[in-house]
């Protein structure tokens, strides 16, 4: 039922607005006139220019699209699909599913029988469209100095280059090949070319350790590893090519040797005289890779070929792998990023996004290259030299479309607009959020300050499982109101539920779970099938599981409240407590520690750890800092716990549970809002946790 949108349907058309109505309403101001109840002073209504221009624009028209593809989803997909180039089209069920574990296994699959491939569809289909000249990828280096472009055609060689090189090392199709690189165009150029000859990347975030990377390597077991030798980030260097060498003495003593690894020569961060080398083993990419032949057949696949794996963390175990296929994924990212940053040709789009995260992997690569964009590449950190790095850059390439975590808006914002506003920024046209709910003063900050009350924001609320978006605003649609995620994409079910999986209707808050599938779903957990039906089709039967909280306003607004799970969102960053508790336990000393999220004023969340030591063992600074760095040495610095609780005693059941929700309470000092501790062992800990957190 498309019911909850009917109620909008009298912001007929917003191109109709008095001008002046794309500013943010203060309290009590009236921006529709009789339209829209008083007490709706918060939405934020698309001016009239950009509303005429885009190319959804006005609730009418989402909502005949909408109910278009939820009730036909095989010919409002179709349509689209055939925009593509398909070497066969795709067999008569557009789409087949079983999404209800009690019918049986899980699957989903959706233009099966079709053949095609991702990286022929965003260079050389767009070439062949005459764009061959258009620059697709921009790269701006750590260093403001530091810059460099490729056409869609020069792209389109470079990719073909690393693909021969590739095959000739003996890479096939369905081989795995891991990718450890940091934002240099080598990212995507590696990425591309994987999906040319049909090979899966796992692309891992370069801020991994070695433990993380290790563990990678072992699941996914990839012939080649493509990395460099040193980045530099703001003024730091971080040597990759040695943690790469660490990763693999790992997983080599665990029956994985990784025979093949190609390091690019960063020169900026690291000259080859100085990097630790073995001859025969390691190769510069720079030594073989322009060798091989501009020019590489593609290799057709299957819709439902693996596209890639990407590993995130769960609330329990090891990260996951996320699997992905082809086709859907191809449609499904390409035609969210056109309609929720209403992209234009002449756009310049920038995502700050790293291509080691799903954001990168969606919306740095796939979806703009299949829409034949301009895109941005950063090396370097949003804050470096200063905190206008941002604003330069928009300025130097003219950029259009800017999409960013609500982390680094945060930040910013408390650097003062001074850094902002010495920059013209005119060129921007859309905003974009991603990662974590943003909150509204930093919404209405983004807004104001940096797009000068001109540009929509789309705050994207999707997942690494979702492939694309999946509750996102369409500017030019709706009118916005600063936090909420808005309506559904196209295709897109969403339901919230009570605990008992009941459907709640109307203004309601619950769990967020999504009915049928949609094109850009993940497939399955590589290797684990299992867990992937226990932890997203278990939870209610009959619909995906999101492990997200969610209201829904009485208009049918979507506000996402963050994790319902034991999953902690650190700067947009996706942390499972499980994994930085066997981290922390890891270490000799330690007996015992639990992990909670706390809010943060800037990163959203950070990680609280309690920790009781061995016995014998004193509570000390250095024990606290060496516990750190296992954490740091075995996920990332960015997992690092802020704060470790010394804690002679941890609140559990008498089966042994431990009851996070005191934690979480203790943690954030809500020390009134314990709740019932009589179900403790022992409900002395908690006064002793109290006690010593005052230290
Ligand atoms: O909790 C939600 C939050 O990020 C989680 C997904 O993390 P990950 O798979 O790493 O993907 C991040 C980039 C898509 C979600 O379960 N999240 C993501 N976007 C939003 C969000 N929470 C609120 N609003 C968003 N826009």
């Amino acid at each position: 039922s498309v019911a909850p949108f009917d109620h909008l349907s009298h912001v007929e058309s917003t191109s109709q607005l008095p001008s002046g109505a794309g500013r943010i309403s203060r309290p009590n101001a009236v921006v529709l006139g009789e339209a829209i109840a008083a007490e709706e002073v918060d939405l934020v209504v698309p001016s009239h220019d950009f509303s005429r221009d885009a190319l959804v624009s006005s609730p009418e028209q989402y909502q005949q699209m909408y109910k278009r593809s939820i009730e036909d989803p095989a010919g409002f997909w179709s349509e689209i699909a055939s925009e593509f180039y398909w070497k066969e089209r795709w067999g008569p069920e557009v789409c087949s599913e079983n999404i209800d574990v009690r019918k049986g296994t899980v699957k989903i699959e959706w233009f099966k029988g079709g053949v095609t491939n991702i990286c022929y569809n965003a260079l050389d289909r767009n070439i062949e469209a005459g764009n061959g000249d258009k620059v697709a990828l921009y790269w701006e280096g750590n260093e403001p100095a530091q810059d460099g472009q490729l056409t869609y055609a020069q792209l389109l060689e470079k990719v073909c280059q690393l693909a021969n090189y590739l095959k000739h090392v003996g890479v096939g199709k369905g081989d795995a090949v891991v990718i450890y690189l940091p934002m240099l165009m080598e990212l995507p150029i590696a990425m591309l070319a994987c999906a040319r000859i049909g090979a899966v990347h796992s692309v891992v975030f370069a801020g991994f350790s070695a433990e993380s990377l290790s563990q990678r390597i072992i699941d996914c077991k990839p012939k080649v590893i493509i990395s460099c030798n040193a980045v530099r980030r703001g003024a730091k260097t971080i040597h990759l090519k040695g943690i790469v060498d660490n990763a693999l003495v790992e997983s080599t003593e665990n029956g994985v040797p990784v025979d093949l690894r190609l390091i690019y020569e960063n020169k900026s961060a690291m000259d080859r005289e100085t990097t630790k080398w073995q001859e025969g083993r390691d190769i510069w990419w720079q030594d073989v890779v322009p060798q091989y032949p501009t020019k590489c057949s593609v290799e057709w696949v299957d819709a439902e070929d693996p596209l890639f794996l990407l590993y995130t963390s769960g609330s329990t175990g090891k990260p996951k792998g996320v699997l992905h296929t082809t086709g859907g994924y191809m449609v499904y990212t390409a035609t969210t990023f056109k309609y929720a940053f209403d992209y234009k040709p002449s756009d310049v789009y920038w995502c700050t996004a790293d291509c080691g995260w799903i954001t990168g992997h969606s919306y740095v690569t796939y979806g703009p290259l299949l829409n034949g964009a301009t895109v941005l590449v950063f090396e370097g950190a949003p804050s470096y030299p200063d905190a206008g790095r941002c604003w330069d850059i928009v300025d130097k390439y003219k950029v259009t479309i800017f999409y960013t975590a609500p982390t680094l808006v945060r930040a910013l914002m408390r650097d003062g607009d001074e850094y902002v506003t010495r920059y013209s920024r005119k060129s921007l046209r859309v905003l974009g959020s991603v990662g974590e709910p943003i909150n509204p003063s930093a919404w209405r900050w983004f807004y104001n300050v940096v797009g000068d009350s001109r540009c929509p924001i789309s705050d994207t609320w999707w997942q690494t499982e979702t492939g694309g978006f999946m509750i996102t605003p369409i500017p030019g649609a709706w009118p916005q109101k600063p936090g909420s995620a808005t309506f559904p994409f196209f295709g897109i079910e969403p339901v919230i539920v009570d605990e008992k999986g009941n459907e709640l209707e109307g203004e309601c808050s619950g769990y967020l779970c999504i009915k049928k599938s949609w094109p850009g779903a993940f497939r399955s957990l590589y290797g684990d099938h299992e867990r992937y039906e226990t932890t997203y089709f278990k939870p209610f039967t009959g619909y995906y599981f999101t492990g997200d909280g969610c209201s829904r306003d009485k208009d049918g607004y979507h506000w996402l409240t963050g994790r319902v799970d034991d999953v902690i969102n650190v700067s947009g960053h996706r942390i499972g407590t499980a994994e930085v508790e066997s981290a922390l336990v890891s270490h000799p000393q330690c007996a015992e520690a639990a992990v909670v999220g706390v809010d943060h004023e800037v990163k959203g969340q950070s990680i609280y750890a309690f920790v009781t030591l061995v016995d014998g063992v004193p509570y000390s600074n250095e024990v606290r800092k060496s516990l750190i760095l296992a954490v740091r040495s075995q996920i990332g610095a960015f997992a690092a716990p802020d704060k470790i609780h010394w804690a002679p005693g941890l609140p559990k059941t008498r089966s042994g549970k431990i009851m996070r929700r005191i934690l979480r309470k203790i943690a954030s000092r809500q020390l009134d809002e314990l709740g019932d501790t009589s179900t403790l062992a022992d409900p002395s800990v908690v006064d002793q946790l109290i006690e010593v957190s005052d230290h």
